[in-house]
Formats: structure tokens, sequence, C-alpha cells
């Protein structure tokens, strides 16, 4: 066993060791186990994924996998959904306070009476909710498909959009339907701050703004492009701009550096109680290489969910998977 773990404080180590990094590429062998990353963990975890991306292209893997194991690094609602789609896998989660401010803005009892409320609604749940507020819904949608789903359902119906109010603003925008929208921020890309903001395009007058529909509706507006992380990593290799101010998480620029080495890319400022000066989500960065380690070697935590919720979650989830 390594060292590292072996002293017994694991998460402490911020360099992980070459022999942590092969102890994990064996326990993967071992138990079958591939690892799904989002695009906001550490350029460490990101290099020992087997595929890294954005929350509709990781639900896709975690789908398609074959895997006995499937460690997530991500945050809870990402492995509680590669859990819905894989109820006979395990599914790990190195760190089970690795939430979500999104998340938690729809506490389940809350939101049933609010649909109760609006019997005549449908529901449609962005992805960053928990497996029962997605059992209560009638379909899921990540950055990458909100449009599509929302004009999927028939104009005559009434929408409920839950529950990111600014994505939700957002698809009302792009499609000119008048959806009823839960009231949840994402606390990172609120912390964008508009003010900061402009004084940097002043700065950079060449630079593309481009920008996660998270963000408050004042950041979009200077956009010029806005979209999923995925499609944010696309639009900085199409794009022939050589500057690009990103107004998402940091985590991003990892691969955007990898992509366009030579293209240079500023993270959006934030306002000025956050002392890193970008955007950087808590609940993404509680994962660690020894915790990852740690969550093979132990196989745990792992996510359980109640099986009835799991399956009402799955048709609301596979309602989405369909339209791709
Ligand atoms: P993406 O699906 O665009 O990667 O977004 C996930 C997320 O949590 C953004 O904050
Ligand atoms: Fe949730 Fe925001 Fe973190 Fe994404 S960045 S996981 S929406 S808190």
């Amino acid at each position: 066993m390594n060292a590292l773990i072996q002293g017994g404080v694991p998460g402490v180590s911020q360099e992980p060791s070459f022999n942590l990094l092969d102890d994990i590429e064996r326990l993967k062998r071992e138990k079958n186990a591939i690892i799904l990353a989002h695009y906001y963990q550490t350029p460490d975890i990101q290099a020992l994924a087997d595929f890294v991306g954005d929350s509709l292209a990781l639900a896709q893997a975690a789908d398609r996998s074959t895997a006995d194991v499937i460690l997530f690094a991500g945050v809870h609602f990402m492995a509680e959904t590669a859990k819905i789609l894989n109820p006979k896998r395990t599914v790990l989660l190195p760190d089970l306070e690795a939430g979500c401010s999104l998340a938690d803005s729809a506490p389940p009892e809350k939101f049933k009476a609010f649909i109760e409320a609006h019997p005549d609604h449908v529901v449609v749940s962005y992805i960053n909710c928990s497996a029962e507020v997605k059992a209560m819904s009638d379909i899921i949608c990540t950055s990458s498909n909100a449009v599509r789903v929302v004009n999927s359902i028939p104009a005559d119906r009434k929408i409920i959009f839950a529950p990111d109010k600014h994505l939700g603003a957002y698809v009302q925008r792009v499609t000119g339907r008048d959806l009823l929208l839960w009231d949840g921020v994402c606390e990172v890309h609120v912390e964008i701050s508009i003010d900061k903001l402009k004084i940097l395009l002043g700065k950079h007058p060449d630079a593309k703004l481009i920008a996660h529909p998270e963000c408050p509706p004042e950041i979009l507006a200077e956009a010029d492009h806005v979209g999923s992380t995925s499609s944010l990593l696309e639009f900085v290799q199409r794009d022939p701009a050589r500057t690009f101010i990103v107004a998402t998480e940091a985590g991003i620029l990892h691969k955007m550096r990898e992509a366009v080495p030579h293209k240079e890319l500023i993270p959006a400022p934030a306002h000025a109680n956050n002392t890193c000066a970008c955007s950087e989500c808590p609940y993404m960065k509680m994962n660690t290489v020894e915790k990852v380690y740690s969550a093979l070697l132990h196989g745990s935590p792992e996510i359980v969910l109640d099986e009835q919720v799991r399956e009402r979650a799955e048709i609301a989830l596979r309602r989405m998977m369909q339209l791709g």
C-alpha cells in the first residue's frame, strides 16, 4: 500500500506520488472499475479519469459503461445519476459531502408542495437536483440540452423549470416559452462580478466572453457564446478569436489550455470576497486523488438509492437521454 495512505491522513497531501497513481490503476484493473470525471475536477483527477465530460456526456458514459464499479469524480447528483442508470453496479463518490447548491435549493418536500400547487404543469428539472426531485419530474435536462428538452414539450402545455432560475430564464429567452421558475441559483456562477467583468472586457477589447447558462442574465447579455462546459470547450477551439474570458468554474480552463495552448484564456473575476479571484466550486474541489484511491480500495463511500425513487427518476432521465 502507498505510504501516503499508510500514514493514515488521506486527503492531506496535495502532491500524489507515482505509487498512488500506480495503485489507482491497479485497483481499477482488479475491481473492473472506471473513473468518470467532470471538467471542474482538479487536473490530477482529470488525468486519472477514463472519461472527462459535461453532465450529459458523463450520464451517457455511465449508461454505456460495462464496468462493475463506477467511481464518479464529481458531485453527489452526478454520481446519483450514474446509479439511477446503473442500479446493479457499484457507484462510488470519493466524498459524500460533495454536494451542489442548486440541488440543495430544492428540498424534496418543498418541491413536492410546489408541483402539487401547479398540477397542470409539465415538470422539467435540471440534472443538478436530487434523485427524489428527479423522481417527481416528467423529464430531466442538462445545460447541453435544456433548450431541446423544453422545445420537445407541446406548445399548449405549461412548464415548471427547476431548480436553476438563471438557466430557466435563459431557456425562456431562447425558446420564447413561458416557464414557471423555481428560485434556485448556483452559488459559484452568481459570484462572478459583472462590474469586474466589464473592466476586464474594456482591457481586452478583442476578447470573446463565453459563459455558462447558470450565470445571471446581466453576464449572459454580454456573452458572445453561452453553453455547457463541453460547448465552451468546443467554442474556444472553433472560434478564430485569440483571447477568451471564461465565465464558469475555473476547472474547465485545464482542458481548454490543453486544447488551445496558443490562445489566451482568462477566468472571469469573482466578487471581492472570493480570495482566489476566479470562481471555484467548493463541492467539486472536495475530491482528491487520495480520496479516489481510498474509495476504490474500500468500495466506499457508495451511492445507495431507494429503489422506488430510483425507478421513477430513471423514467424522467431516460426521456431526456432519448432526446440526446
Ligand atoms: P455542465 O453540464 O455544463 O458541465 O454543468 C455542470 C455544472 O454543475 C455547472 O455548474
Ligand atoms: Fe453545483 Fe454550481 Fe458546483 Fe455546478 S458549480 S456543482 S451548479 S454548486
